[in-house]
């Protein structure tokens, strides 16, 4: 895409990732792709914030190309060292070799750790400016959204706040970049919320605290390195990152993600009582196969709703893989203040059961009821899952004050 003027003088040049399957080598985007936003600010000074990943330098230079002589360019504005940001610089450094390169002190060591660099590069300091004519950057550190030396740029005159990966989503900008003027508004917010769970969610608390930074300042635009610019309402992400972020420390919404996994069904058909007992109570359920379904997809029930039912079968001495795999990755995104239930199906000592209950501790997860029972169900064990259906909704139900 051509480079696009968000404000005078201030240009979308970002990058669309059609070619990457796994974000970060785990989440798949293979189908959605991704957007490397930056922005560059022609002013008496002119500046860049952010970059893309190396993979797509040449396409990001041509967007530089377009808008002045790239040997112009005076600072470099590290918001964040991952390299979907950073890959494009020791290229672009080659084309501007006089550049200041800002970011914050942990940015800069990491300048030097990933690429060398320890030339003409500047340390800021928390709310620190920089002007660059007409227009004014400053600097807000907002460590840990999602890694240590983490800012975000906001530029005064103008109200643009550059989150970089703060308010970001999966989903390449199909020839809109703006919320106004996109196709599918709900597409780029679950894509928002698909890319929250899977990067940002451990980190809460600290999302938490960056917004509260913003409290007081007017922002007339959300302009962040993956996804849509929010311009027209840029509150809008702010209050869904708020409101998801929330999630890590009181009840999420009512209803409940039942995640399954089963090798000859028995599981399965136990499950399917589960869901009735669910059910009869009016509680919305979201049911995900763990054999079919990629984490990624999977998080942002999990995230979102506030029970959550495992349903897998003993594999050798333990929970079935594909499920342990699900939690295991609930567990490294602090996937936490759950009503859980498990129900599970094996032939002789069994140990899906145990590896479900020494999860659901180390999550801190209120385990409403357990129930392992041995080969096929029966009628017994079908009732009993009804009710373990009923009590894992009514306490979901009760979680919410309703
Ligand atoms: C490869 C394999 C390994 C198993 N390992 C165990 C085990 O270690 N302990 C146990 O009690 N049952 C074990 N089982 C038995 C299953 O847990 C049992 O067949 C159960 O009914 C399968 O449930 P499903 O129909 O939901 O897949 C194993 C079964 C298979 C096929
Ligand atoms: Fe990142
Ligand atoms: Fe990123």
């Amino acid at each position: 895409m051509k480079p696009i003027e968000i404000r005078p003088g201030v240009y979308w040049v970002g990058v669309n990732d059609r070619v990457t399957e796994r974000f970060e080598g785990l989440w798949p985007i293979s189908e959605e792709g991704i957007s490397y936003n930056a922005y560059l600010i022609l002013d008496e000074k002119k500046a860049i914030v952010d970059l893309s990943k190396e993979m797509l330098s040449d396409d990001f230079l041509a967007q530089l190309s377009e808008l002045f002589d790239i040997a112009e360019l005076d600072y470099v504005i590290i918001n964040h060292m991952e390299p979907d940001h950073t890959g494009a610089l020791t290229h672009l450094l080659k084309l501007a070799p006089n550049v200041t390169i800002l970011g914050m002190p942990k940015a800069v060591q990491m300048l030097s750790d990933f690429y060398g660099i320890t030339e003409n590069v500047e340390r800021l300091s928390n709310g620190q400016e920089l002007s660059l004519g007409k227009n004014t950057l400053r600097f807000v550190y907002t460590p840990f959204v999602h890694w240590p030396e983490t800012m975000m740029t906001y530029m005064v005159e103008e109200g643009i706040l550059f989150p970089c990966d703060g308010f970001g989503g999966y989903g390449t900008l199909d020839g809109a970049i703006f919320d106004d003027t996109c196709s599918d508004i709900e597409y780029f917010e679950s894509e928002a919320l698909r890319y929250f769970t899977n990067i940002v969610a451990p980190f809460s608390k600290s999302v938490l605290s960056a917004i509260s930074k913003f409290e007081d300042t007017p922002i007339e635009i959300v302009a962040p390195s993956h996804g849509l610019i929010w311009r027209e309402d840029p509150g809008r992400i702010i209050e869904l990152y708020s409101r998801w972020s929330g999630y890590y420390k009181k009840p999420a919404e009512v209803g409940i993600t039942a995640l399954f996994g089963t090798m000859y069904r028995n599981t399965e058909h136990a499950m399917n009582a589960v869901l009735e007992g669910i059910a009869s109570q009016g509680v919305p359920v979201y049911v995900y196969d763990v054999r079919k379904i990629h984490t990624s997809y999977i998080l942002p029930a999990l995230w979102t709703q506030s029970g959550v039912l495992v349903a897998a079968p003993t594999y050798e001495g333990g929970m079935f893989p594909d499920m342990m795999n699900v939690l295991m990755m609930a567990d490294r995104k602090r996937v936490g203040n759950k009503k859980a239930a498990y129900i599970g199906s094996y032939a002789w000592s069994g140990g899906a059961q145990k590896d479900f209950e020494s999860m659901a501790e180390k999550m801190e997860w209120d385990v409403i009821n357990s129930i392992g029972f041995i080969g096929g169900s029966g009628e017994m064990d079908l009732d009993r899952a009804r009710e373990l259906g009923v009590q894992l909704a009514q306490a979901v139900i009760s979680d919410s004050g309703a």
